[in-house]
């Protein structure tokens, strides 16, 4: 275990842990965990620069940061993972008038989502464990990602997903391997399931919200676009940047919460002189988060969530304290984005920045979008939107944005 690692810190009345003394939650009152590290010693003892010229471009490339390192012997998704591109996006720094609009393209993964970088940390915990079967409930990116990074190892897979989950995803559980346990009833129903499975299986849970090294996992992302923006500086001059405004989609609340601590602990190492503003883009048909935001408080009610975009659809939101934090913390909002204007934004961001992303991930575009109207985004502004899943994975959905293509006979049949 990383010695940088001081334990772990309760959400929701404060109380800490030392790293083996919990598992899941908090013993006292069930709020979310979450890593804390020496970070004063580490500022002291380790050089920025050090960290950035190391040759490995995976997430791994950050141990001190991490609160395990899987073993040597690893298939190698796991080993490699991480180091998606970052990319500008002139077509739309163009309509939208902005300075610099940068994609972070967490489609590229081997899964093909963000929850790579969290399996990949509950897997590595797993494997100092001992344990050899990890168990979730996923929207279905989650699960695929597990069962991706599973492959090839003496590690099994097990699932439980609602219902209607698309196809693309299931089979990127089933393709693996995975035992995959389709729930009927909603993605919360799945978490509740996948909570007693273990209970009494004896089973490792990776699930959202609940598992404290998932944000360790998803944190890498804040760290890479900090050190890709420093990189891409035609005449760099720090080891890391951050850019003024991050916008990622959210269901549980558990990407932004790790996206922005990547970002917060960068700043209390002072290897970056701010934080980024987080604007969290969330479903209007899955109002429970945004609902809290809007009174002003952190708990939540069960709303049945009833959006198109699976993986930012939740009934109640499995991290949303950490969530609102990362939101308030940094001066940033959450904006709510409708069914009609993700699939609007998968095509957008297809024709005009040639990445195709399923609608849960298209809300990030929505976003950035109202937020430029809303005048919260100022033109010489610097934006990273945080791209986190794959289209191809949910065809039915994109074929409602992307239009049918011209049956012909013959050339007759064209007209240019
Ligand atoms: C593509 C995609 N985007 C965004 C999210 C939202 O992440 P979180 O539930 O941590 O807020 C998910 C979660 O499943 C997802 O699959
Ligand atoms: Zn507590």
């Amino acid at each position: 275990m990383n010695d940088y690692l001081i334990g772990f810190r309760c959400a929701s009345c404060g109380a800490r842990y030392a790293p083996d003394q919990v598992t899941y939650t908090c013993p006292r009152d069930g709020g979310n965990l979450d890593a804390i590290y020496d970070y004063a010693r580490m500022a002291r003892e380790l050089d920025p620069w050090q960290v950035v010229h190391r040759p490995d471009r995976s997430i791994w490339h950050y141990a001190e940061l991490l609160p395990v390192c899987p073993d040597a012997h690893l298939p190698t998704p796991l080993s490699t993972l991480g180091w998606s591109p970052l990319y500008r996006a002139p077509a739309l720094e163009r309509a939208l008038g902005l300075r610099a609009v940068w994609l972070k393209d967490d489609s590229r993964l081997p899964s093909a989502s963000f929850k790579d970088r969290a399996s990949a940390m509950v897997i590595a915990r797993a494997q100092a464990l001992g344990i050899k079967t990890i168990c979730v409930a996923s929207t279905g990116n989650a699960a695929a990602a597990l069962a991706a990074l599973c492959a090839g190892s003496d590690l099994q897979a097990v699932i439980f997903v609602p219902e209607h989950t698309p196809e693309g995803k299931l089979v990127g559980m089933l393709i693996h391997g995975a035992r995959v346990y389709l729930v009927h009833g909603s993605y919360n129903d799945a978490v509740a399931l996948a909570k007693e499975a273990c209970r009494v299986f004896g089973w490792y849970n990776r699930s959202t919200g609940f598992n404290p090294y998932t944000r360790e996992g998803k944190k890498t992302a804040g760290f890479e676009i900090a050190e890709q923006l420093a990189q891409a500086d035609r005449q760099r001059a720090v080891p890391f940047r951050a850019p003024d405004v991050v916008i990622v989609p959210v269901g549980d609340g558990n990407i932004i919460s790790g996206v922005y601590k990547g970002f917060d602990e960068l700043r209390m190492l002072g290897w970056v002189d701010r934080l980024p503003r987080f604007i969290g883009v969330t479903a209007a048909l899955s109002p429970s988060l945004y609902r809290a935001w809007q009174r002003g408080d952190e708990t939540f009610e069960t709303i049945p969530s009833r959006t198109i975009a699976g993986g930012i659809g939740t009934d109640r939101p499995c991290d949303g304290v950490m969530a609102l934090r990362a939101v308030r913390n940094s001066g940033g909002v959450l904006i709510e984005a409708s069914d009609e204007e993700m699939l609007d934004g998968v095509r957008v961001l297809a024709e005009s920045a040639g990445v195709f992303v399923e609608p849960s991930c298209a809300a990030a575009y929505v976003g950035l979008v109202k937020a430029r109207q809303m005048g919260l985004i100022a033109p010489d502004e610097e934006v990273v939107l945080q791209l986190t899943g794959s289209g191809f994975k949910d065809l039915r959905a994109a074929l409602r944005a992307a239009g049918q293509p011209i049956p012909i006979r013959s050339l007759a049949d064209v007209h240019p």
